[in-house]
């Protein structure tokens, strides 16, 4: 939530760029991460100039074309998702203080604000917004004084007095050329250029100009000049971070010919599935997972797996349990992070947590995962984002190669986490000896065919496409499937509730004369995810059972079958056929088509698809 740049650099600068088109571009790319409102703050002529305009980034644009501001060398930018205080022009970020000195911007809650706001305004100070921010930029005003102009030194004695979650980050006046923050249980990752550093909430805030990086810790201060940068922790005591090199670059951040970036990156998951299997295994099948930091030993004496995710992420973990406990024999329970967190676990020594979160930020999967440390659980983290938080404090790491997810719906990050999930699988497998080597072997093999046929659906999305146009005037849309189509089902109804507002449920189709049958009524929507004819015969009946159990009750039943099943063709008004493939390896196919459908139909709405209301693709606020 918010996204955030900071810049330093210099005329003098082999770049020479100005602090305004960094900070824009910067912005753009963040902008994902929230779109209530933008802001920035630069220093120019012994002064700060700020400009704040709720809305999307290009009303920002706008008020700066009306009132333009001079050539500076050194700034912040800000793009906001709402938490305290209403999206509106006061409220967006920069915040000033110390008599407009002074500029700061905030990504996170401070949650003891309301305590400090009373005693600043006892002694005088008055405030112009609602915000938590605000407040903070008020207070390192006062320290500023205290620290005698020095503004690093000022943060360290502001940042003692804040409780909660906070990326901060701060220019005055008097010191141009140099931008100070700091971070607790906020992101932010300080980027490398040559007479120029940069700050953002992840890498993308400043890609398009440098592709060096440096992850920085918990609690810890960072300032930086054009030249220079200093990492302590908030006691002012020296800190490392550590340096890596950015695996992609702009142009793979960009629509590349696509409406949407949601589109585009749809159309990436073949890329995103084979990158994720790359060099992982041996012509033999062998696995090496070269990214994991906990003994084989250990892992062999692991009892249970606790997945722990959120939304698109947490159906990620469903597809898991089928997989591993099919292949590895180990119980895996799948959990929303932030109800883990909040009753009282059983995990223990024996306990593998599995974290999936495609930002690595998101601040419920965060807590739960160190409550999980703190019980003495190992901890592994399957991320999309490298120098994120998440696979910063876990025992080991497995990332996803799916390349920067812009779209605020996740969809390549999706299948790239479930991807990865198989590959854990398998090598527990392998280590623990559940599976022969020939058969590891064999699935791998199944694994690597997965991005041609997902290509062939992609191929054939106009189907599907024609299919969601024909139904933008629908107000509910259900779906239905069973085992591995279970958490496909939830996920498509996840993306059309995402972003074409439309009521939308998955259920588990055995779960449907239980009660959701009862929603069924003359014409309504259906989709059914029908399992392979070639798995279990039980499962293949049942679901084709459950599809003409809602056409009998007037169901309009929109059904995706696997290649020859011409079983369901008499009970579907539509059907869209995927390429066959071994029953627990399906979601990777079903729930491309799904995909494509919410983000046609959304688009022939007229809507955003990429930055759909109310939400923000990184949730780094519980
Ligand atoms: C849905 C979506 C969200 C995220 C969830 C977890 O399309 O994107 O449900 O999956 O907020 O985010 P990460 O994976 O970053 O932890």
């Amino acid at each position: 939530m918010c996204g955030i740049v900071g810049y330093a650099g210099a005329s003098s600068s082999v770049a020479d760029h100005g602090a305004l088109d960094v900070l824009i571009e910067g912005l753009r790319r963040l902008e994902y991460r929230g779109y209530d409102s933008a802001g920035v703050a630069v220093v120019a002529d012994g002064a700060i100039h700020s400009r704040k305009k709720a809305g999307k980034l290009v009303n920002l644009e706008n008020v700066i074309a009306e009132e333009p501001l001079p050539q500076s060398y050194t700034g912040i930018g800000h793009t906001r998702w709402a938490t305290h205080g209403g999206p509106s022009d006061s409220n967006a970020h920069p915040h000033l203080a110390d008599g407009g000195k002074l500029a700061m911007i905030h990504n996170g809650i401070i949650e003891n604000f309301a305590g400090i706001k009373a005693q600043l305004v006892s002694e005088g100070a008055e405030f112009l917004s609602d915000t938590d921010t605000e407040v903070a930029a008020e207070l390192l005003g006062k320290m500023y004084g205290e620290a005698n102009g020095d503004l690093t030194l000022a943060m360290q004695l502001a940042v003692k007095h804040l409780e909660g979650a906070f990326t901060l980050l701060a220019v005055h006046q008097d010191h141009p050329g140099l931008v100070v923050a700091a971070r607790r249980n906020s992101p932010l990752v300080l980027g490398l250029g040559d007479g120029e550093n940069f700050l953002g909430s992840d890498v993308s805030g400043f890609i398009d100009f440098t592709r060096r990086a440096v992850e920085l810790g918990q609690d810890q201060i960072v300032t930086i000049t054009p030249d220079t940068h200093t990492i302590t922790d908030f006691d002012g005591n020296p800190a490392e971070g550590k340096e890596f090199t950015v695996d992609w670059d702009a142009a793979s951040a960009e629509k590349g010919g696509f409406p949407s970036f949601m589109e585009k990156e749809i159309f990436d998951q073949p890329a995103a599935v084979a990158d994720t299997l790359l060099g992982r295994s041996d012509a033999d099948g062998r696995l090496t997972l070269d990214e994991l930091r906990i003994d084989a030993e250990e892992l062999t004496k692991i009892s249970k797996i606790v997945v722990l995710a959120c939304g698109t992420s947490a159906y990620a973990g469903s597809v898991a349990k089928y997989a591993i406990e099919s292949w590895c024999r180990i119980p895996v329970e799948v959990e929303l992070s932030h109800e883990f967190r909040y009753r009282e676990p059983i995990v223990d020594e024996n306990t593998l947590i599995v974290s999936i979160s495609q930002s690595g930020e998101t601040m419920d999967t965060l807590m739960a995962v160190r409550y999980a440390k703190e019980q003495g659980a190992k901890t592994m983290s399957i991320c999309n984002t490298n120098g994120s938080t998440i696979p910063r404090e876990s025992d080991a790491v497995l990332y996803t190669h799916a390349g920067p997810e812009i779209a605020v719906a996740s969809t390549k990050a999706f299948l790239a986490q479930i991807t990865a999930t198989y590959l854990l699988g398998l090598y527990l497998a392998q280590l623990r000896g559940n599976l022969f080597q020939g058969q590891i072997k064999d699935i791998l093999a199944d694994l690597g065919k997965i991005p041609s046929k997902i290509q062939d659906i992609l191929d054939r999305s106009d189907e599907i496409k024609e299919l969601a146009r024909s139904m933008a005037d629908a107000s509910s849309v259900l779906f239905l499937g069973r085992h591995v189509g279970y958490p496909v089902a939830m996920e498509g109804a996840l993306k059309l509730k995402e972003i074409a507002y439309i009521h939308a449920e998955g259920f588990a189709a055995g779960e449907l004369k239980h009660g959701p049958i009862a929603l069924i009524d003359d014409g309504q929507p259906v989709f059914v995810v029908v399992p392979s004819p070639r798995g279990r015969d039980s499962l293949h009946s049942k679901v084709v059972s459950n599809i003409q159990e809602v056409r009998a009750r007037g169901a309009k039943t929109l059904v995706i079958a696997e290649d020859g099943d011409d079983s369901v063709k008499d009970f579907s008004e539509w059907v869209f056929y995927v390429p066959e493939t071994p029953t627990l390896l399906m979601p990777l196919l079903a729930t491309v088509p799904l995909q494509i459908f919410a983000c046609e139909l959304a688009s022939a709405k007229g809507f955003d698809v990429d930055q759909p209301r109310n939400l923000a693709k990184s949730v780094t606020v519980e």
